[in-house]
């Protein structure tokens, strides 16, 4: 079995006054989908955080290839290849399109053109709003733009908190299709999400936190049906 790109072990994170994970392994391998599942407040985001570095655990490890990173900053995580859009997306609503997506290459030396225009024919609605402030495009096309945005940082492995969050049904089958077609192309990814058929399609594995801690594993491809899902979650 291929060695593990990402393995974290007993990670323990919160916030003042307030613990919300409790000793959580997580493994990721080259190219899979980990999927993150888990009722409102169950610790997916901290999850997350902890391991862009945004949210500092207090105890725990990050192995990523042969570095360690928990506790580390998050420009140093940035700059190691792990790259979160974070649930709020975190856009600058003022800047246009292209503004904001270049954000996401600015560690990068040299021209970027070429990656942007790679990343741009992946989203045709966005390249024809790539000089309107991010303010003005819909809640679906912001979430690309963050996502490009990601990508424009040629990330080793992504991080996606609820990439379907608030979108409409026909945009939740767009941005799918994307992470989809990133998957297909080799892209690693942890992705926590609420809607669980996007979740089943494409992760390699499924993991439920229950208040902050590893409630279930399942893998998707060996019949692990959404019902027995959802009821892990919720029950
Ligand atoms: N910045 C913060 N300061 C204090 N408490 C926080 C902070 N962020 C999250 N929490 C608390 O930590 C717990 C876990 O929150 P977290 O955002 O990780 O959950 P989640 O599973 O992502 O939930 P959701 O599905 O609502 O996004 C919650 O009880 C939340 O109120
Ligand atoms: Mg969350």
């Amino acid at each position: 079995m291929a060695e593990a790109m990402l393995r974290a072990s007993g990670l323990t994170a919160g916030y003042p006054g307030r613990r919300v994970l409790f000793g959580v392994d997580l493994e990721v391998r080259t190219g899979e989908v980990v999927a993150l599942l888990g009722a409102n407040g169950s610790g997916k985001s901290t999850l997350l955080n902890v391991l862009s570095g945004f949210v500092r655990p207090t105890g725990g490890s990050i192995r990523f290839g042969r570095a360690e990173l928990a506790g580390a900053p998050p420009h140093r995580i940035f700059r190691h290849g792990i790259v979160q859009v974070s649930q709020a997306r975190d856009l600058f609503p003022e800047m246009t399109t292209e503004e904001n997506l270049r954000l996401g290459a600015i560690v990068r030396k040299g021209p970027i053109e070429r990656l942007e225009a790679k990343v741009l024919a992946r989203f045709p609605s966005l390249a024809e709003k790539r000089r309107h402030p991010v303010a003005l495009l819909s809640g679906g096309e912001q979430q690309m733009v963050a996502i490009g945005r990601a990508l424009m940082a040629r990330p080793r492995l992504l991080l996606l908190d609820e990439p379907s969050g608030g979108l409409a049904p026909r945009l939740v089958r767009a941005i799918a299709a994307i992470i989809g077609a990133l998957k297909a192309e080799g892209v690693t990814m942890v992705i926590v999400e609420q809607n669980i058929t996007l979740a089943l399609a494409v992760a390699d594995h499924v993991l439920v936190l229950r208040d902050g801690r590893v409630a279930e594993r399942h893998e998707p491809g060996n019949g692990a049906d959404a019902e027995k899902i959802v009821r892990a979650i919720y029950l």
